[in-house]
């Protein structure tokens, strides 16, 4: 049988069609015009690539685009006073700071002083403690995009089995509690995991999340599973530069029900949630109702 495929980039475009509509009733109906504050410290070639696209949707959705690009010895203290000022300001509903930082910035201390309510990655430790109590928090948006294309897909995912592979702070573990918090029963299998293959055929939904090249055989997949690939690995291939998943898509894709490909699967979402994101925390904000089908 071959898989559906999971088409995030079109996924993509309805949820930033979702977000400039409400942008656009923001404006007129309350006069507000959401903003967000993307902070870059230093030149990582890839980080530039994805603060400059992240900043291009933000206003092609119709939201006010703050970009602060710092030096690569900038200290903690201008950052942390950067970081308050942006708590401050009211135009700023959320704040981004690109990981990952300088090696002489302390990275959970950086990201802690951001103002939970702003904080659209959802790294702050307030909401991850949330989000682990079932509490109305801010999400990650890489595991938000991929629960979202569950629900689209399934709708309900009440009582399915689900792995995620990989135990990362920014998308294994975030996906497996939104995963539970959809009465799922989940596994979180990682490098130590036993018997990993037997643990995956298990699984009615996998989300693989890893980081490395098609680590996931088709033999692994239960047939009819739903597969979510993270992964986004470059790789050598006929002497050309390819982009490939954690999960091996020409074999996967013959056992499973659905499945995202790589590229066009889950790496579109990740900025159409901090968009979304962005939307739901000036909402928040301003106690006006938060937009329908953009959050957990
Ligand atoms: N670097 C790579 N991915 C991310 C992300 O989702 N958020 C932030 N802040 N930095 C990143």
């Amino acid at each position: 049988m071959a898989a559906e495929l999971i088409d995030g980039k079109a996924f993509a475009a309805k949820v930033r069609g979702k977000v400039a509509e409400h942008v656009a009733r923001l404006k007129e109906e309350h006069d507000i015009t959401p903003g967000l504050a993307v902070v870059l410290v230093g030149e990582d070639p890839a980080s530039q690539v994805y603060v400059r696209s992240k900043g291009k949707q933000t206003v092609e959705v119709g939201m006010n685009s703050y970009e602060h690009k710092l030096d690569v010895d900038t200290s903690e203290a201008d950052l942390l006073a950067l970081i308050d000022q942006l708590n401050n300001d009211p135009a700023v509903h959320g704040i981004l700071v690109q990981l990952p930082l300088p090696k002489h910035l302390d990275e959970d201390l950086v990201i802690n002083s951001i103002a939970p309510e702003k904080d659209v990655d959802g790294f702050h430790i307030s909401n991850v403690g949330l989000l682990g109590t079932g509490q109305k928090s801010m999400v990650p948006c890489t595991p938000l995009g991929c629960l979202m294309m569950l629900r689209d897909y399934h709708g309900s995912l009440s009582g399915m089995d689900a792995v995620v592979i990989g135990r990362s702070n920014i998308v294994g573990k975030p996906m497996a509690q939104l995963l539970l918090g959809d009465s799922c029963t989940v596994t979180i299998a990682h490098s130590r995991t036993k018997d990993l293959p037997d643990v995956v055929r298990r699984a009615d939904i996998v989300v693989a999340a890893v980081g490395r090249p098609e680590m996931v055989p088709g033999d692994w997949i239960k047939e009819g599973a739903t597969v979510i690939d993270v992964g986004i690995n470059r790789v050598e291939r006929d002497g050309k530069n390819k982009l490939v998943g954690d999960v091996d898509f020409a074999s996967a894709s013959e056992r499973a029900g659905a499945i995202t490909p790589v590229p066009g699967g889950v790496g579109p979402m990740t900025i159409a949630c901090l968009l979304a994101n962005t939307v739901t925390a000036c909402c928040r904000a301003n106690k006006l109702a938060e937009p329908e089908g953009l959050t957990a």
